[in-house]
């Protein structure tokens, strides 16, 4: 492994703890503004940051070595800006994870060009989700679906039908905020 690889991968690493702290942070403003869902979302996603960075960590042959690289300006705001920094975030992340794939490749280090990739899937998945979260907030729309529109809360499992779901389960008492539209299989 070159030291060039090695850079990478440390600089994946670190790029995956910053982010588990960041969703962490981000997590708490959404609970604040009563987005449950994204609250979760946001929580769920630091999970799979631990995952990403300890992947990064076992593939380097070492972990003393010079990693210079720019993260892009965090601020801790509200959750409509939150998600626009972290969609900025993976941005980056996803194109520098390409271009060090192609490193990888060059060096004959398969299994870590395939690891760059598998896991740059995974942060494109990421940051779908939270462009279609930033949208809604955008156009106020988070909270509206149709008059068959199933909403479930997350607190309790009641399940309500409407356009929008109700101000207060009826069953548990918790706010509009704990709904997510429930998905159909
Ligand atoms: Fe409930």
């Amino acid at each position: 492994m070159t030291d060039l690889t090695l850079s990478n991968l440390l600089q994946a690493f670190i790029y995956e703890s910053i982010n588990r702290l960041i969703y962490d942070f981000y997590s708490g403003n959404a609970k604040k503004e009563g987005y449950i869902e994204i609250e979760k979302t946001f929580l769920e996603f630091s999970d799979y940051s631990r995952s990403h960075a300890k992947n990064f960590l076992k593939l380097a042959e070492k972990t003393e070595t010079e990693v210079s690289f720019k993260y892009p300006e965090i601020k801790i705001t509200n959750t409509s800006e939150n998600l626009k920094i972290c969609i900025k975030i993976l941005s980056e992340q996803i194109n520098n994870y390409e271009k060090f794939a192609v490193t990888a490749e060059k060096e004959n280090l398969n299994m870590v060009a395939v690891k760059f990739r598998t896991i740059k899937r995974a942060l494109i998945n990421q940051m779908e989700t939270l462009n279609s979260f930033m949208l809604k907030i955008t156009d106020n729309s988070f909270f509206e679906g149709d008059k068959n529109t199933l909403w479930i809360c997350m607190k309790c499992g009641y399940v309500y039908e409407g356009e929008r779901p109700p101000e207060k389960c009826p069953a548990c008492d918790h706010p509009k905020g704990y709904f997510r539209k429930k998905q159909i299989f």
